[in-house]
């Protein structure tokens, strides 16, 4: 089959075909079991990647950097606006211009909806979405499905319980919408009301058929999850009022797991601010530091080597 990912911008889900993702899990694989024989490789090597992050992140640039480096390719990495010339007015369409004279592929985050699509449109090498606002985070939710199939070995016949701030979550909505790609799924969004589901994301999962319910009480749905999905407050996208009225609301502690199904997952794209309590950590569902984190890594290497390289 050819490479549906070879020289292709990733900016949302919506793209993404039941297909590709077999092609890239079984790469994902492949990854794996290089990266324990032997750390890595240099198929990738004259290769370099731009990593601008213009908003705060310490899985996805660590995770992106060191797949860059396992591969044996270079990287740039620019860390927040100061230092960079968007902060003198530059616009986004520039910088893509000038960058694509110098890498091969540019993985961007930035606070602004829309704002990856923009610098994609000039770039002329291929863009990857980080995370832009409260829009999208296709690679998260890559990461996320790689590991329900590893873990619970199917992605049919799944009941995916998100929870807490559902509204500015933008891995909540790459992977609610990546998972109407197997429509026996359905999905809870438990969440207070002033952080729903954002209508865009609700009526694309509706276009598709999928069963979705709402709800503001966890104890309605959490004995029939197979995967809890626990989302972080996002506090720089809210003012202060709401931002206290939310925290805290929403605790995953172990009296709550103890009403999980035996086989389900607990799962979390992190940091985590006092949501999913540490107490959780050894439980054998707890799939957030140990098994997602690490796919996190192996889904990234498995993507730059499919997009810079025909295979
Ligand atoms: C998430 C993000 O930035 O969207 N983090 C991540 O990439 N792992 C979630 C968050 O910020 O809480």
């Amino acid at each position: 089959m050819p490479n549906p990912f070879f020289n292709k911008k990733i900016i949302t889900v919506d793209t993404i075909k039941k297909d590709d993702l077999s092609i890239l899990f079984k790469k994902a694989d492949e990854m794996k079991n290089l990266v324990k024989e032997k750390g890595g490789d240099d198929r990738l090597k004259g290769k370099i990647m731009a990593a601008l992050f213009y908003e705060p992140s310490s899985r996805t640039m660590g995770s992106f950097v060191s797949a860059m480096q396992r591969l044996g390719g270079g990287f740039i990495p620019i860390s927040g606006m100061a230092n960079t010339s968007v902060s003198k007015g530059e616009t986004l369409e520039d910088t893509g211009k000038v960058y694509s004279s110098y890498v091969d592929v540019i993985v961007m985050r930035h606070a602004e909806p829309g704002s990856v699509a923009q610098l994609a449109k000039a770039a002329l090498v291929p863009v990857i979405n980080a995370g832009d606002g409260i829009n999208e985070h296709p690679t998260q939710a890559l990461l996320d499905a790689y590991t329900i199939k590893q873990e619970l070995g199917h992605l049919d016949n799944l009941r995916i319980v998100f929870w807490g701030d559902i509204g500015h979550y933008r891995p909540v909505n790459s992977l609610a919408k990546l998972m109407t790609l197997f429509p026996t799924t359905t999905m809870t969004f438990v969440s207070p009301p002033e952080v729903k589901l954002q209508d865009s994301v609700r009526n694309y999962i509706q276009r598709k058929n999928i069963n979705i319910r709402e709800t503001e009480d966890i104890q309605e749905v959490i004995s029939s999850a197979d995967i809890l999905y626990v989302t972080r407050v996002k506090k720089e996208y809210m003012d202060e009022d709401l931002y206290h009225k939310i925290q805290g609301k929403y605790i995953l502690n172990l009296s709550l797991v103890k009403k999980m199904k035996a086989k389900s997952l607990i799962m979390h794209p992190l940091p985590r601010v006092g949501e999913i309590k540490e107490e959780v950590d050894s439980d054998p569902r707890a799939a957030y530091i140990t098994k997602q984190m690490p796919n996190g890594m192996y889904i990234r290497m498995a993507l730059l080597d499919l997009i810079l390289k025909k295979q």
